[in-house]
């Protein structure tokens, strides 16, 4: 998982790369290192700890690599952290994926020295070997590629030369004005240069000042076009704002009417780049959400939208399960992947199984240029501006209204929506209540009673049982306690039995069709003096531990408001307990391996 950067040009290339880094530091941030080539040699500073705790401003010279890890082979420590050497320290390498065969291959390295237990190492001997047999390095490091099996986006350098590689892995080139950038994703660059070059799978390239090459791995030229992104990219800063959660989770009034915008007109909904004709949309039969983690949460509110809204029968699936089920997908499927990155490796190994089954895949993200972007048949853009703390927030949200605008929209075509104005207005309206609750809330005086608790439970019903898994996610992911989500009348099944007088459950219970079966399950809770937290749009009745109020929306929409103060709960009970809130242990934002 790991961020990979690298500069060749005029300019100290040791400035550049700790900014590369550090904007790439959601991958991981376990150790980071820097190598750079001045005065005949390449010097190299690394170590464990995140970007702000190594002074790279020694390392001299205009061209060099770098890197952020988030450990996968090897435990987090100095040998382990890259960039990587061969024996005699003329060249270094970063890496950022798996590789497969990493254990074969060292033992076919009889002779070299490693100094860590990285599958990394062992491309930078084995690219070592063939040199020393009397290839040219670029020789070496493409006969060295042929024998990977796994995952990679790769630089190497040598001199005053990079090679860059990618397979599994993503890696862009940034082409400026006699200067060279490499990263793992076009965000860090754009600040440099708008002229971005996705790499594609099995691409590799040399990289001089002024002038580069791809070609595929049979040395055969590729023409990858430059392409000008002109996307806002907003500041990576966070601005008054003690955390990017925090920030983040503000700015959804702002990033959920970007989600929408544009895409309303007349009281219809309508979608620049689905790439697929009304008249097979209206033939869909069933449509299949697919996603991991936070994104697979906003596929359970959208199974509710799709079968709901739209009448088409919906299934939501793990992307990491998906493919072992052998799954059966003819061509009136849809499916659906959600992702916030763009870059997780199982919702891709996801897609190419129902591409290969001949599905119609779809893909809402946020990732601009991301590979998943580019792999669907058609896709949706969140908008939502870089979301730097691990925990996803806005993203969240934005998908909620893509999906619910999707659920519209395929009901429409289908006839299934009798009012879409109204539906489209009520949508239009969320913004601002959620800026009321966001300026008027007391969750920060709640949080204060429970931060020292060892367990939660989230309850929540229909359009809101979603949301109870995701404020179980948000509490343990950020604040390490232990908390689970469940629908609220599934408890007197199993969960039941954890109550006591110690257990915060949180109700999401706003007034609907099920309010009076919540109801009905926080007295099952309240009869085993569970600690009742009550989110609910009727803030009036007694015998709650503590009741906190959000506004009352359609049921429909209803998970667009009630996920905020789950999300705002967990921020503040992090903060409370100390925990390093935008970078959780053991995560990292973008996971790149299966
Ligand atoms: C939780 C979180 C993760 C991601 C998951 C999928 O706060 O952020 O659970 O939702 O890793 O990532 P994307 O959406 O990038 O595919």
């Amino acid at each position: 998982m790991c961020g990979i950067g690298a500069y060749i040009g005029d300019k100290d290339a040791s400035s550049i790369l700790t900014s590369i880094i550090r904007d790439l530091e959601y991958r991981g941030y376990d150790s980071c290192g820097i190598a750079t080539y001045s005065d005949g040699k390449i010097n190299c500073k690394k170590d464990i700890g995140k970007v702000s705790d190594i002074d790279f401003s020694s390392l001299k010279g205009n061209v060099g690599i770098a890197h952020t890890r988030w450990a996968t082979h090897g435990i987090v420590n100095f040998e382990n952290s890259h960039p990587h050497s061969d024996c005699d320290k003329k060249m270094y390498l970063v890496h950022n994926g798996i590789i497969e065969n990493a254990d074969e291959l060292r033992n076919i390295l009889a002779g070299h020295e490693f100094t860590s237990k990285t599958d990394s190492e062992v491309i930078i001997h084995l690219i070592e070997d063939f040199v020393n047999a009397g290839d040219t390095v670029e020789d070496a490091f493409v006969k060295c590629l042929k024998l990977l099996e796994g995952a990679y986006a790769i630089v190497l350098i040598h001199e005053e030369k990079l090679y860059v590689a990618r397979k599994g892995s993503p890696l862009v080139l940034g082409v400026g004005n006699n200067e060279m950038f490499v990263a793992s994703d076009s965000v860090p660059i754009q600040k440099y240069t708008r002229n971005i070059i996705f790499l594609e799978e099995g691409d590799y390239g040399v990289l001089w000042k002024d002038n580069y090459k791809i070609n595929n791995l049979d040395s055969v030229d590729v023409d990858r076009e430059i392409k000008i992104l002109n996307n806002n990219i907003d500041e990576i800063s966070k601005g008054s704002f003690e955390h990017f959660m925090l920030k983040e989770i503000y700015e959804q009034p702002k990033t959920i009417e970007r989600a929408f915008l544009g895409r309303i007109s007349d009281d219809k909904v309508k979608f620049g780049g689905l790439n697929i004709s009304e008249d097979v949309l209206k033939k869909i039969k069933r449509i299949i959400l697919i996603g991991c983690g936070t994104s697979w949460h906003a596929g359970i509110v959208g199974g509710y939208l799709f079968e709901d809204i739209s009448k088409i029968q919906t299934k939501v699936e793990y992307a990491s399960e998906f493919r072992y089920k052998n799954p059966v997908i003819d061509e009136n499927d849809l499916v659906i992947v959600l992702s916030q990155s763009g870059e997780t490796a199982d919702s891709i190994a996801a897609i190419k199984e129902a591409k290969s089954k001949g599905a119609k895949v779809i893909g809402i993200v946020n990732g601009v240029g991301s590979t998943i972007s580019r792999m669907v048949d058609g896709g949706i853009y969140l908008h939502a501006g870089s979301e730097i703390g691990v925990a996803s927030t806005k993203t969240f949200s934005s998908h909620l209204v893509v999906l619910y605008l999707l659920s519209v929209y395929l009901g429409s075509l289908k006839g299934t929506v009798r009012d879409p104005a109204k539906m489209l207005n009520e949508l239009q309206e969320i913004p601002a209540l959620i800026s009321g609750f966001l300026e008027n809330n007391n969750i920060e005086g709640v949080s204060s009673k429970y931060f020292d608790c060892d367990n939660a439970l989230y309850l929540g019903r229909d359009y809101n049982f979603p949301i109870a898994l995701e404020g179980a996610l948000k509490l343990k992911e950020i604040s390490y306690i232990h908390a689970e989500g469940y629908p609220a009348a599934e408890m007197k099944h199993g969960p039941i039995a954890l109550i006591d007088k110690n257990m915060p459950v949180i109700v999401i219970a706003p007034e609907g069709r099920l309010y009076p079966k919540i109801m009905s399950n926080i007295s099952e809770v309240k009869s085993r003096k569970g600690k009742v937290i009550v989110i609910t749009t009727n803030g009036l009745e007694d015998g709650f531990d503590e009741v906190i109020k959000i506004p009352k929306v359609s049921e429909y929409l209803m998970p667009l408001i009630s996920v905020v103060p789950v999300q705002l709960l967990s921020y503040y009970i992090a903060k409370k307990r100390g925990c390093d809130v935008d970078r959780p242990r053991n995560l990292a934002k973008s996971v790149t391996v299966e």
